[in-house]
């Protein structure tokens, strides 16, 4: 388990649908979490027919979104890695859940912005 920084914060249940339908979601998008946490978004987003992939440096909370998406019988995979350092999964919509600071690294080093690709983050009030 990583402990101190990076650290997991889950997104407000209330804030997923409105996250998922901010990026207009639906069946057959490819939807990837980068830092997905216990893998609500991608639960929800695999919910909605997307195929959902989500990126996890922290293994525990990996194997908890790989069980999230089992539970419930929905195709899914959840890799453990860095998603400052590795090679982001092709997608059509990024969700990313990070402080203002580390979604402009993401952008700029993994070069999102241009990929003509939709990023949505959840905010709650966080501020640097
Ligand atoms: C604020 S939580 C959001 C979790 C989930 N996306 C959600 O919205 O509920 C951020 C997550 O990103 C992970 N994380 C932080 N830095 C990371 C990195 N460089 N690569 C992959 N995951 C990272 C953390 O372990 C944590 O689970």
């Amino acid at each position: 388990m990583v402990t101190g920084w990076p650290f997991f914060v889950a997104s407000p249940e209330e804030h997923v649908a409105p996250a998922l339908d901010l990026a207009e979601v639906g069946p057959g998008m490819r939807v990837a979490d980068l830092g997905c946490g216990d893998g609500r978004l991608l639960l929800a987003a695999a919910q909605r027919g997307a195929e959902v992939v989500g990126v996890e440096l922290d293994e525990q909370l990996a194997a908890r979104a790989r069980r999230r998406l089992a539970e419930v019988g929905l195709p899914g995979q959840v890799l453990v890695g860095d998603v400052l350092a590795d090679e982001l999964p092709e997608a059509d919509v990024y969700l990313a859940y990070r402080s203002p600071s580390m979604l402009q690294e993401l952008v700029e080093g993994a070069g999102l912005s241009r990929r003509g690709v939709r990023l949505v983050t959840v905010a709650t009030g966080c501020r640097d």
